[in-house]
């Protein structure tokens, strides 16, 4: 059996990466304050996204997750958050194009908010401050107001959440997801691309899908899944004050949820065992995720599936490998084997952004679209071997035309980094950037899927 949870079972357990607030009684009220106020998503949500995680274990769909690394107030607005929902529905309509198959669409947004570092503190000439955490603790700006941790920043993170999402349920559900539209926006892309050509046949073959559709009678306007789509939220469960206050009892089956979000993950600094943040996302129902970093060995990730999925129930637990394009191939295959050899249940999926990252010659934090492409092909490479599923990509990415990590089709180089690095974190991909690795990975799903056997066809609704 295990010891009993409760939504603050984790204060008892050592923890790591929290912020130091000086004044705890104010940080009391903001919590008792936020426990009053509405949920941000439903249980009934949350336990549609296991059942569709459930087909992705199984082989039957594809996962996509992608957003900022960290959200911003500065940056909350509504182009920002259009241009990217429209980037990420055009990276899944050829991914379900290509793969035959359900694209789960799941945004790192509307809560992505809280940081790990690997410092305490930063050093910049001869000021030591403590280090920037996310916005939802304290500011980036290199000043001691700015830095202190600040219990207020967790009602605007909660509002912004609340604002951000609302917007993306009115884009999923009230027309700007017409697959007509996103088909359009894709061929804008492929015409643009200096690598276009390599995409044109695919974005023709869709298009011919449409018209055969239009053709027989099936339009955005008798069909609601050509004209709406389905969209989740996640973030990084770091800042479990924020986390507690929003986790209620569902009604319907008596079960605590996480409301801030959909589906939350651990990262790969806050997965120890017997540490808070396993405490806290053992006890949601929510589905969850596990960042795999090189320091999990196989029996650590068997502990912790036990620990987070007792019941082995199909989608509740995703594992996001993020090795490293050198790393990944020495990794990944033995924790794939254990999990196989125990008869477990997960979703795996590719985080290609967090073992790629390094220093370019003039500072900047960047990642090469190589590395990138390299560590995705790599995933795809072992799940094959091995006889399981690659089910999915989680990326660093914005709409926005910014140019934080270098390479891509429309090259950008360690001099173009000045240009528009506008990240408060880890380096993005950009518009074109991540629409590039989705036709890229679109390839390989097509490639796969046509040294498969002919699947019986359904038709699943609301994708
Ligand atoms: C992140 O996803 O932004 C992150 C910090 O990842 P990881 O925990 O894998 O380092
Ligand atoms: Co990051």
């Amino acid at each position: 059996m295990a010891p009993r949870w409760s939504p603050d079972s984790w204060r008892t357990k050592p923890i790591g990466q929290v912020p130091l607030y000086l004044d705890e009684v104010e940080l009391g009220q903001v919590e008792k304050q936020l426990a009053r106020f509405p949920p941000l998503v439903f249980a009934g949500e949350a336990r549609e996204l296991t059942a569709k995680l459930a087909r992705v274990a199984s082989g039957e769909a594809f996962l996509l997750q992608g957003g900022d690394c960290a959200e911003s107030f500065a940056e909350h607005g509504a182009d920002t958050i259009r241009d990217f929902f429209r980037v990420f529905l055009q990276m899944a309509v050829v991914l379900t194009y290509a793969g035959g198959s359900p694209v789960v669409k799941l945004g790192r947004i509307a809560g992505q908010f809280a940081k790990p570092r690997s410092s305490a503190t930063e050093k910049q000439g001869g000021q030591e401050l403590p280090s920037y955490r996310g916005d939802i603790i304290n500011g980036i700006e290199f000043t001691e107001a700015a830095r202190r941790a600040d219990p207020q920043r967790m009602l605007m993170a909660y509002r912004q959440s609340a604002a951000t999402l609302n917007l993306l349920r009115a884009f999923a559900q009230g027309g700007y997801a017409n697959l007509e539209h996103v088909h359009r926006w894709n061929l804008g892309f492929v015409k643009d691309s200096p690598a276009g050509h390599r995409y044109e046949d695919m974005a023709e073959d869709l298009a011919e899908t449409l018209r055969f559709m239009r053709a027989i009678g099936l339009t955005p306007d008798n069909t609601p899944q050509l004209r709406s789509t389905s969209f989740y939220t996640s973030h990084e469960a770091l800042l479990l004050g924020y986390e507690q206050s929003m986790t209620r009892i569902d009604s319907t089956s008596g079960d605590w949820y996480a409301t801030s979000g959909h589906f939350l993950w651990i990262g790969d600094r806050t997965r120890q065992l017997d540490h808070g943040h396993i405490e806290y996302l053992r006890g949601i129902k929510n589905p969850i995720g596990v960042k795999c970093g090189p320091s999990l060995d196989t029996d650590e990730l068997l502990r912790l599936i036990d620990l987070l999925n007792p019941q082995n129930e199909p989608g509740r637990l995703t594992l996001i490998s993020r090795f490293g394009a050198e790393k990944v191939g020495k990794h990944l295959p033995q924790l794939i084997r254990a999990v196989e050899r125990e008869g477990k249940s997960v979703v795996w999926t590719c985080d290609p952004m967090h073992g790629n990252t390094i220093k370019a010659g003039n500072g900047y934090k960047t990642r090469p679209f190589d590395l990138i492409l390299s560590e995705v092909e790599a995933f795809f490479d072992i799940h094959r071997s091995e006889g399981t599923h690659a089910g999915g990509i989680h990326v660093e990415m914005t709409g926005q035309n910014v140019t934080e990590c270098v390479g891509g089709a429309k090259a950008v180089t360690e001099t173009d980094l000045s240009d528009r690095y506008h990240t408060h974190c880890d380096p993005r991909l950009n518009a074109d950037q991540s629409l590039e690795l989705a036709f890229i990975v679109a390839e390989r799903l097509k490639r796969d899927l046509a040294g498969r056997p002919e699947p019986e066809i359904s038709i699943a609704a609301g994708e």
